[in-house]
């Protein structure tokens, strides 16, 4: 069966991408958009972007334009300053269904049976559907999201991006009470990184979506490139998709995790109890490897569908 996906994110070049895999993957019900790489209004309209480009007949619902505490970080030295830097910047014609995010997910959830929410941007949209209605925790068929590490962070040296940005969102997510809550954090993402082979690849298939991603990826690569001198810049966004998609793809391990809000160094980091002896919850199943290979071939499959 098909799964039905809400995607809250940030695009982001590697969001871009995911909302591309599940266009032709999933049944999206409506994208949610959030401040994080860029701010809310550029998140929006790149996602907009998305759609129109992949002539997807999915609404664009922007969100949250500040996390809950903390003054809104943007990621434009990984993203550029609109978010979506690198290739032409298409016109778009279309326009937001709502600007109010957390009601569009709150009735989505409550009105379909078994959505899978995919937050792949800081968990402010998530945070406050829970809040007002906490009903939907056992109404989703589960949440895949991007962020955190069981290892190294990003933005600092425990702090990856969307769980660095808010905190305090990301622990009401963490500490919910879902059946399934995955977790996509950077010790997994940095094992499905795209290099000059896969742009290529993308470039070959000669259609719209393929050279669009390819565009982005030659921006992103190369700012990757510059900023860690690594050789495959990690394709974040994507792998929350595919842990819903094809799970069978990844090795998955039951843990509890906490998220830090207060600490001086380690704001936002995510707390995985790999002792098997603790006393906390098994809250997480966290994802420990990925078929490269398989999941990149899914990914070409997918571009390779549009026109
Ligand atoms: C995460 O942060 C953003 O820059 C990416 O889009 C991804 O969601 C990686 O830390
Ligand atoms: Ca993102």
């Amino acid at each position: 069966m098909t799964p039905k996906v809400i995607i809250d994110c940030d695009p982001g070049h590697d969001d871009a991408i995911a909302i591309m895999m599940a266009g032709r993957l999933t049944e999206v019900l409506g994208i949610t958009t959030v401040s994080g790489n860029a701010p809310l209004n550029l998140t929006t309209e790149n996602a907009l972007i998305m759609t129109e480009l992949l002539d997807l007949d999915v609404d664009v619902h922007a969100g949250a334009d500040r996390p809950l505490l903390l003054a809104p970080r943007h990621a434009a030295e990984a993203h550029g300053r609109t978010g979506l830097d690198g290739p032409v910047r298409p016109e778009i014609t279309l326009e937001v269904a709502s600007n109010d995010a957390v009601a569009f997910i709150i009735e989505t959830v409550r009105n379909n049976d078994d959505v899978w929410l995919v937050p792949i941007g800081p968990l402010t949209n998530i945070a406050l559907a829970l809040r007002q209605a906490p009903d939907i925790v056992d109404r989703v068929a589960g949440v895949s999201i991007m962020g955190g590490s069981a290892g190294a962070g990003n933005v600092t040296a425990t702090g990856e991006f969307n769980l660095w940005a808010d905190p305090h969102a990301a622990s009401i997510v963490f500490d919910a009470g879902f059946k399934k809550l995955l977790m996509a954090g950077l010790n997994l993402t940095h094992q499905f990184g795209i290099d000059k082979q896969l742009i290529s690849d993308l470039r070959d298939l000669r259609n719209r979506a393929g050279i669009f991603a390819a565009d982005l990826f030659d921006f992103y690569l190369a700012s990757y490139q510059k900023r860690t001198h690594g050789e495959r810049a990690p394709l974040h966004d994507p792998c929350a998709i595919l842990a819903v998609t094809h799970p069978g793809l990844f090795r998955f391990e039951s843990r509890n995790v906490r998220v830090e809000t207060e600490g001086t160094h380690t704001r936002g980091m995510t707390v995985v109890d790999e002792r098997g002896w603790g006393e906390g919850p098994l809250n997480c199943e966290v994802e420990y490897s990925i078929d490269r290979d398989q999941g990149m071939r899914v990914f070409l499959e997918a571009v390779s569908a549009y026109t």
